[in-house]
């Protein structure tokens, strides 16, 4: 690794690894009921997948992911982080890591204050490098599809070795293999494994059968 990316610690990336590496996909978990909180971290643990992340994107965000770090063996981040108000709120809320869509000076900066570890989101070789600069090595790609899959993060690999990436945007049950195949992808993320209408009718047998699914995907 370049000595000047190892310079910084702000992101220790191998804890990191080590806490997502526990189900290669990670839900992306967009709730506001906190009622749903319990039973839908309940199913997805059941059905493997026991790191989640909660965007903190409803009024109700952080009571949802208090509700879901209840549940045994769950390992809560939050998501959609962008602020360092967000950082804070995060800990308070028992989070374990950090989701970012970006990584702006200021966002990389307030993460060194943290304990828990920032996974901050990249979409070019630019804004990797940068992150990378800031001690950042293992990265979230996004919009994954959007930016252009896993051809994309090919790419990435001879030119940016040291960098290892979570794909979200755009990744499903039928494209998540591809980017789980590749040598410098450690996870996936993705809303599908929380249908909203499987919310809205508190089906969480059809979650964890969904769940159990994209587990067998990351093994
Ligand atoms: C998001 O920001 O909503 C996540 O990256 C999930 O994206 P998805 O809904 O396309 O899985």
């Amino acid at each position: 690794m370049d000595s000047e990316w190892r310079a910084h610690m702000a992101q220790n990336a191998e804890q990191l690894i080590e806490t997502v590496k526990q189900a290669r996909v990670i839900p992306v978990i967009i709730m506001d009921d906190v009622d749903q909180a319990r039973p839908a971290a309940e199913a997805l643990v059941a059905g493997g997948l026991n790191v989640l992340e909660v965007t903190l994107r409803t009024p109700n965000a952080l009571k949802v992911i208090e509700e879901m770090a209840k549940v045994d063996g769950a390992v809560l981040g939050s998501g959609t982080v962008r602020s360092a108000e967000h950082m804070r709120q995060s800990a308070g809320a028992g989070c374990q890591f950090m989701v970012s869509p970006g990584a702006t000076p200021k966002l990389l900066e307030a993460a060194e204050d943290m304990t828990i570890p920032l996974l901050p989101g990249i979409g070019s070789p630019t804004e990797a490098m940068i992150a990378a600069e800031r001690g950042y090595t293992f990265l979230k790609f996004f919009p994954a599809e959007a930016m252009g899959g896993t051809k994309v993060l090919k790419a990435f690999q001879s030119p940016l070795p040291e960098l290892v990436f979570c794909p979200t945007g755009g990744v499903s049950a039928s494209n998540a293999m591809d980017y789980l195949s590749l040598s410098n992808v450690v996870c996936v993320g993705g809303s599908w494994v929380l249908p909203a209408d499987a919310l809205e009718s508190r089906d969480f047998n059809r979650i964890e059968a969904l769940a159990r699914e994209a587990n067998l995907l990351g093994l």
